[in-house]
């Protein structure tokens, strides 16, 4: 073998995908009985396998320049084109986020003819527990071992265990000296003990956190907080600290309140939904100063919130930080003192922000090793 890659989701059948369409003689190892199996469960199912807005400023990083020449090496349209030669049906849900319009089978099943056409051989059911450079690299398995020029390691994060996830990634690159950046559940619901009697409630809002703000829905969790816009911020927030979140974003409440100055509630309950309205106002508010107003005003429009902690890994749908790319080649994704050692997708220390952006980071990583290999 020339190449061994070990761990088949997005990134591994990418790299595969490509060192085979360059002749290289390409295994991959993969202890789950499937292939992408994550892929299979995102995007509620249908895959949100890239963004067309997807840039540099969409991940988070120790680095944050690193992942800039695999982005523009391996651009949302590549994949596009893929998708289309494939003629999978495909829409843009919302923000520049492509989904399939069937299923994410779609996608793993578009990968294997890939790799089927590339020469690349697939062992599944075989889990990878060793890892040791001699002359060459020798791979062992619980059933097998092989040996090669170069290892690629694309082993994937610690979230949602059940899918197989392992830290097996990170285990190889501390036996190789490389560098780690601490590990956290991202992308995450946050827990908060406030509200269960909320379960359920959705609404418009902008948090923020620091210098960060993401204008999306929010949902009250029986735990705590969830939608789109708390899982974006999850990805920034540090354990201890606030979440500022403007429940009325765009409204301009100050003025609305002055021209219903008898009762604050009428337009609060046409403005929240429902349920949310009638918990923080359960009666009239009766007649309101202007400094109540303002208050009012900046309560509603600066709502502070202080998690204390996520729901872990077990819902997270990435792990922030990893293999540091100080370590890593960015034109290559090499290991800069292991030659023929690559690291490419979640392993690495690159984050996407939620909407398609760490699928596009793994085929861009993949493609980057791919070449390389
Ligand atoms: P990935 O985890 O996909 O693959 C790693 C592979 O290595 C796995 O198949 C694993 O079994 C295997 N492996 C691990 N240890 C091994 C060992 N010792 N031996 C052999 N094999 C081993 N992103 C996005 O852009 N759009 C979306 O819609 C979603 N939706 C989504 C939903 C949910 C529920 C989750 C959990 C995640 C998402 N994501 C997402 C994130 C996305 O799935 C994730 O970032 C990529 O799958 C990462 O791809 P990798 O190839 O790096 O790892």
């Amino acid at each position: 073998m020339d190449v061994i890659v070990i761990g088949a989701g997005a990134a591994g059948l990418m790299c595969a995908i490509e060192a085979g369409k360059r002749g290289r003689r390409v295994v991959v190892l993969e202890h789950n009985p499937q292939i992408g199996r994550k892929i299979l469960i995102s995007g509620g199912g249908r895959c949100n396998f890239t963004n067309l807005h997807t840039e540099p400023g969409n991940f988070l990083s120790a680095n944050p320049h690193f992942a800039k020449s695999a982005l523009a090496r391996y651009r949302p349209d590549d994949f596009i084109g893929l998708v289309r030669k494939h003629r999978i049906p495909y829409h843009e849900k919302t923000l520049g986020q492509l989904f399939c319009d069937r299923s994410a089978r779609d996608i793993t099943s578009m990968l294997e003819a890939e790799c089927n056409a590339a020469g690349v051989s697939i062992v599944t059911a075989c889990r990878v527990d060793h890892v040791e450079a001699a002359d060459r690299f020798h791979v062992r398995t619980d059933s097998n071992s092989y040996r090669a020029e170069s290892v690629v390691i694309a082993t994937g994060g610690l979230s949602v265990p059940k899918t197989g996830a392992t830290s097996f990634g990170y285990d190889i690159a501390r036996q190789f000296g490389l560098r780690i950046q601490p590990c956290r559940p991202a992308l995450v619901p946050l827990v908060f003990d406030q509200f269960p009697e909320l379960t359920g409630v959705s609404l418009p809002v902008v948090v923020r956190d620091g210098s960060v703000a993401f204008a999306e829905k929010m949902l009250f969790t029986h735990k705590g907080l969830s939608g789109p816009a708390i899982l974006q911020a999850s990805s920034y927030w540090q354990p201890g600290t606030e979440l500022e979140i403007d429940l009325l974003p765009g409204i301009n409440l100050v003025s609305l309140l002055r021209e219903r100055r008898a009762d604050a509630r009428p337009v609060l309950s046409s403005l929240l939904p429902q349920r949310f309205a009638k918990h923080w106002f359960p009666e009239s508010t009766g007649p309101l100063s202007d400094r109540q107003i303002q208050s009012l005003s900046e309560a509603l429009h600066g709502w502070r919130v202080r998690p204390t902690g996520t729901e872990g890994y077990a819902k997270a749908e990435v792990t922030a930080g990893g293999v540091d790319t100080a370590d890593l080649s960015s034109q290559t994704m090499e290991a800069k003192k292991v030659p023929g050692l690559f690291f490419i997708g979640e392993v690495v220390d690159v984050t996407g922000r939620l909407g398609g952006f760490n699928f596009q980071w793994a085929w861009a990583s993949g493609y980057a090793a791919g070449q390389a290999v």
